[in-house]
């Protein structure tokens, strides 16, 4: 370990307002000073610092006024993340804000490889600089604290660590100081936050100056041509944080409330989550460096778990959402035992493994956001679990299981093990979640056992979404979370954790008030996929909402299997939908959901996103477009093929005339040829529309 303790403070205010872009290479001696007279001390000292392995980053943590913390961020040189603020706000104790000095620090590097036991990739590079910064308040008994920095070449992460000591043994942490300042002029793509349909909201397109307060990921696009993603990891026993913008181009975390007090209590020793700034030259880098956030988790604390499968599913699902069918029990009820079976012939028939049931269980009568009657053991009388479940395991099918809970925890939690014990014993391995209670309407049990309504990104609905997982993987269970927690890469730490939902999903065009409109897909690439997988439910062939015709072409939505990571994937159309367009279906039935590597070949946020990936059990390769309004040209050079192979391109691409509306929706051309790694396909995306290819692997040449 290498200490890194200064000689002298560096004048960093001077180097800033010299507009020579603040680079505080370490070494460097301190600037002249133009702005002020020479006698003005400077405004920051720099503590510590410490570079990226390729020196591409760099982070130096900083005091000024009287003793105030913060951070600041370059790249080459360059000023990313102008000074912001470090520090928090107690409930119990004075504020974690200034009269700070410098104790120690040091920097350490690491350079390692993991594996993800199923992914976007199998090997994961985990290469950062870690720099340690304690500090200490003096003024209040010695208080100490530790900001921790992991320094990678495309990102940082950064936490608050508090040790055990008397003297701050309690934290209730009403708020955090947090800041980024974004030095350069910034585009952002945002969501709101704290508002009532959670993260479910159309991506908004503003100059950075004009958010409001959004939730992370929140990504940006600077002037200079940088692309920036705000977000967090390791979510766990904290609450989340929202961004809320303070002035300018600087925002502030703000930690979700709580209807119990302090949004955070915590017992000392323990780190907060990671802060994270992915920062890159383009956004296909951007997208290529989302393993920050799998980096920044706990290894694997589940031990062996060759027992989570991927797989794509069917389900009775669509047809609720179309309102042909309902979940509540009655003449129109989908659950039911003939339902289920011919779910599952069509799943055998097609290869998938899994049928998804909803509405199997007592409850549904009046459950939008209540909850109250929720059984998770008793099945409605037309759907016989047991049989079910046999009947589709000779199939080598597997039933999904479903838990809808309206945000009621406190009905749920008590028989959350029971529910697990149930299908673990019917040989039902994957669960679906929901939490559907608009924001601030999860309803959890106080420690004095009264029932309090809590934001669903609250500290109290972390611990229970965490819970919810662990509690399955006693039973090994997999779960795919609905109206979830935001995802920060716990699947590295519970990878029984497949799946989520977490932005507006497929159902949003069932509904149409309003559909996802062209460009959502290319927005959430770029936004909430960062973050991990997403149970978008994709596929729907019939492009037909209840009464609305949906926004897509036909080729687009076998691009969604490719370009919106989920190691488990719906197709989510009706058995006869399918059954009428068994040509593009092909697709659906060929495309994996476990891959051995994934490349962002070209893209831009909100507008179009083409991503190649390689099956993790075959040589076969995959890829996927997406564009949003505009009809575009994409290429797509085939470098990362086998040089000693030729592969059979089939492709499914939008048609001559395909178009957004009417009938041009449906136009897709379906055709094969052979291709080597020398070539460029280019390919046209209509308006609305994308484009899947199945790279098929000739034997390798001797
Ligand atoms: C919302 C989920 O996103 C959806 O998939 C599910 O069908 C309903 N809740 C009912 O649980
Ligand atoms: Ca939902």
């Amino acid at each position: 370990m290498q200490a890194l303790i200064r000689p002298s403070a560096i004048a960093l205010s001077i180097g800033l307002s010299l507009g020579c872009g603040g680079a505080l290479a370490q070494d460097a001696a301190p600037a002249a000073d133009v702005s002020q007279s020479s006698q003005a001390a400077p405004k920051y000292q720099s503590i510590a610092g410490a570079d990226s392995p390729d020196k591409v980053l760099h982070v130096d943590v900083l005091l000024s006024g009287d003793g105030n913390l913060s951070y600041q961020v370059t790249r080459n040189g360059h000023t990313v993340i102008e000074p912001s603020r470090l520090g928090l706000i107690l409930a119990n104790a004075p504020k974690l804000d200034r009269y700070f000095s410098y104790d120690t620090s040091a920097t350490t590097s690491h350079d390692d490889t993991w594996e993800l036991p199923w992914g976007e990739r199998r090997v994961v590079k985990n290469h950062y600089t870690e720099l340690r910064v304690d500090v200490v308040q003096k003024k209040w008994q010695d208080r100490r604290m530790t900001v921790v920095f992991r320094i990678y070449d495309d990102g940082i992460g950064f936490r608050y660590e508090f040790p055990d000591q008397p003297q701050l043994k309690k934290l209730e942490i009403m708020d955090e100081l947090t800041e980024f300042a974004v030095a350069d002029t910034a585009t952002a793509w945002w969501n709101v936050a704290g508002e009532w349909n959670r993260e479910e909201y159309v991506y908004q397109k503003t100059p950075l100056k004009e958010v409001a307060e959004a939730q992370s990921p929140m990504t940006l696009k600077t002037d200079k041509g940088l692309y920036i993603s705000f977000h967090e990891a390791a979510l766990v026993d904290y609450a989340a944080y929202w961004l809320r913008r303070v002035d300018g181009q600087r925002l502030k975390t703000r930690l979700a409330p709580s209807a119990l007090g302090a949004p955070v209590v915590r017992e000392a020793p323990f780190p907060t989550p990671w802060r994270t700034i992915q920062i890159t030259d383009s956004a296909a880098k951007l997208y290529n460096s989302s393993d920050l956030i799998l980096n920044l988790n706990e290894p694997n604390k589940l031990g062996d778990v060759s027992w989570v499968k991927p797989y794509k599913y069917v389900g009775i699902w669509w047809q609720m959402h179309l309102n042909t069918g309902t979940w509540e029990y009655g003449p129109r009820h989908a659950a039911n035992n003939e339902n289920t079976k011919k779910h599952m012939d069509f799943a055998a028939k097609n290869g998938f493994r899994g049928v998804l049931v909803e509405g199997w269980n007592k409850g549904w009568e009046d459950w939008f956001a209540r909850g109250d009657d929720f059984s998770f053991t008793q099945s409605y009388p037309d759907f016989d679990l047991p049989a079910l479940s046999a009947y589709g395991l000779k199939k080598g099918v597997h039933l999904v299981g479903h838990h809808e809970t309206s945000g009621n925890v406190a009905v749920y939690e008590p028989q959350m093990e029971d529910g697990f014990k149930l299908y673990a014993k019917y040989g039902v391995d994957s669960v679906k979640t929901g939490y559907v209670a608009d924001a601030g309407g999860a309803k959890v049990k106080a420690p004095d056992g009264s029932i309090r309504f809590a934001w669903n990104d609250s500290q109290e609905m972390v611990r229970h979404y965490v819970l919810n997982v662990r509690t399955a993987a006693k039973y090994k269970i997999a779960i795919n979370t609905h109206e979830p927690i935001k995802d920060t890469g716990l699947r590295r730490t519970y990878p029984n954790w497949v799946s989520r939902e977490g932005q507006r999903g497929m159902e949003y065009n069932a509904w149409g008030d309003p559909q996802n409109p062209p460009e959502h897909e290319a927005n959430l690439i770029f936004t909430r996929m960062l973050t991990g997988p997403m149970d978008f439910t994709p596929g729907i062939l019939s492009l037909q909402g209840q009464g609305k015709p949906l926004i897509s072409t036909q080729a687009k939505q076998l691009a969604l299997y490719v370009v919106l990571y989920s190691p488990i994937q719906m197709a989510a159309d009706l058995p006869e939908n399918y059954a009428k367009y068994p040509k593009p279906f092909q697709f659906i039935k060929d495309v994996p959901v476990d891959w051995e590597q994934s490349i962002m070949l070209n893209g831009e946020v909100g507008d179009f996103a083409t991503i190649a990936r390689k099956d993790r059990a075959s040589d076969n390769w995959y890829v996927g477009a997406v564009t949003d309004e505009q009809a575009r040209d994409v290429e797509v050079p085939l470098s990362f093929l086998d040089a000693n192979r030729s592969y059979t391109a089939q492709i499914y691409r939008d048609g001559p005339n395909a178009g957004m509306t009417g009938d041009a929706r449906f136009d897709i051309v379906i055709e094969s040829k052979p291709v080597t790694a020398g070539e460029t396909l280019k390919i046209r995306l209509a308006p609305g529309g994308g484009m899947a290819i199945r790279l098929v692997a000739g034997k390798a040449k001797k």
